[in-house]
């Protein structure tokens, strides 16, 4: 287990070590708390969770991330094991796994956030430009608490971690809210430390291939376009844009599509480069979906997508 003392110490100024000194005041309840999230998340290897799940490089060290990300949706009754890898992806891996009888399901997907996020997280200020920093299961932590807040924008260790919690969060949050309103994304389950569970799209060979992994039928492509755009004024309705959405972002499973990977959404209200980032969005659904001969004018779509967000008519 991390010794998370030590970041304390880390941003604690001279100036509050000596005010506590002279207070003697017990810690604040809100750092407290996220202490003890933070200890919580890396506890490992717990309740007997053993996946059957074997690592393709018998990565003792992915084993162990595995265990320590999904114990907990073990203990919770939501998940009996790891079957298998979907997709490691740069910021996190998707893995596929048999679902508790009593969820309904066969199989769950568990996207697992992994510790070199950090580095990417460095870029992220576009996305998170007037975001409150969100922890686990979606608590505020407050923005009067300035070690926090500086903490964060320093980078310190203690401020990496409340960072990644704060993007797995802030994911999880727009799943939930998109998933309510009707837009075609999996169906969230819980989220906790560095994983979010979600509906797994695919059967036991394979998981759901991406538009661009794919060649539709000419006959399917208007009508999965018509439904992405769709898609993306119902987002707009809830006050979201996806920021990354394109080909990529978008599973393909029995003849519907679901939209994937929402870590840097964005909520237009407050964020300044909306505008360019839904433009960027039409237009990269507009490119893939042209090579099927669909005609659509990106700029007049995103314009007209925005005006009508702007004028309260969506
Ligand atoms: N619910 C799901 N069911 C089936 N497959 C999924 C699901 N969610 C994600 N995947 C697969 O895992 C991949 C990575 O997921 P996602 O796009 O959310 O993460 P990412 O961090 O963006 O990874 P990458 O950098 O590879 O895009 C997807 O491209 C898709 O193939
Ligand atoms: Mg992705």
């Amino acid at each position: 287990m991390m010794d998370y003392e030590g970041y304390e110490v880390e941003f604690e100024t001279r100036a509050e070590r000596r005010r506590k000194a002279r207070t003697q005041s017990r810690p604040k309840r809100k750092e407290v708390d996220v202490r003890t999230e933070l200890v919580e998340r890396s506890d490992s290897s717990e309740f007997g969770f053993q996946p059957s799940y074997k690592s393709s490089h018998h990565d003792h060290g992915e084993m162990q991330w595995i265990i320590s990300a999904l114990s907990g949706f073990y203990a919770d009754k939501l998940i009996d094991d790891v079957l298998r890898a979907v997709k490691g992806g740069k910021e996190a891996s998707v893995y596929v796994c048999a679902a508790h009888p009593s969820t309904g399901v066969e199989f769950i997907a568990a996207k697992i956030y992994r510790p070199r996020i950090f580095r990417s997280l460095k870029n992220d200020a576009m996305y998170r430009e007037g975001r409150s920093i969100i922890g686990e299961e979606g608590k505020t932590i407050k923005a009067r608490d300035k070690r926090v807040q500086r903490a964060v924008h320093h980078m310190t260790r203690f401020g990496q971690e409340l960072r990644i919690g704060s993007w797995i969060g802030h994911e999880y949050e727009t799943l939930r809210l998109l998933y309510e309103a009707g837009v075609d994304i999996p169906k969230p389950y819980a989220q906790g430390g560095n994983a979010i569970m979600m509906e797994y799209l695919g059967d036991d060979q394979s998981a759901a291939p991406t538009l661009n992994h794919l060649a539709l039928e000419p006959d399917e492509a208007q009508p999965l376009f018509d439904r992405v755009m769709r898609n993306i004024e119902i987002m707009l309705a809830q006050h979201r844009i996806h920021a990354d959405l394109s080909a990529y972002n978008i599973l393909y499973w029995d003849g519907e599509i679901k939209i994937i990977d929402f870590p840097q959404a964005v909520d237009p209200r407050i964020n300044p480069h909306a505008p360019s980032l839904l433009a960027r969005d039409v237009e990269r659904v507009c490119q893939y979906f042209s090579r099927y001969g669909v005609k659509a004018d990106a700029r007049l779509l995103a314009s007209d997508l925005w005006m009508h967000y702007m004028r309260g008519e969506l």
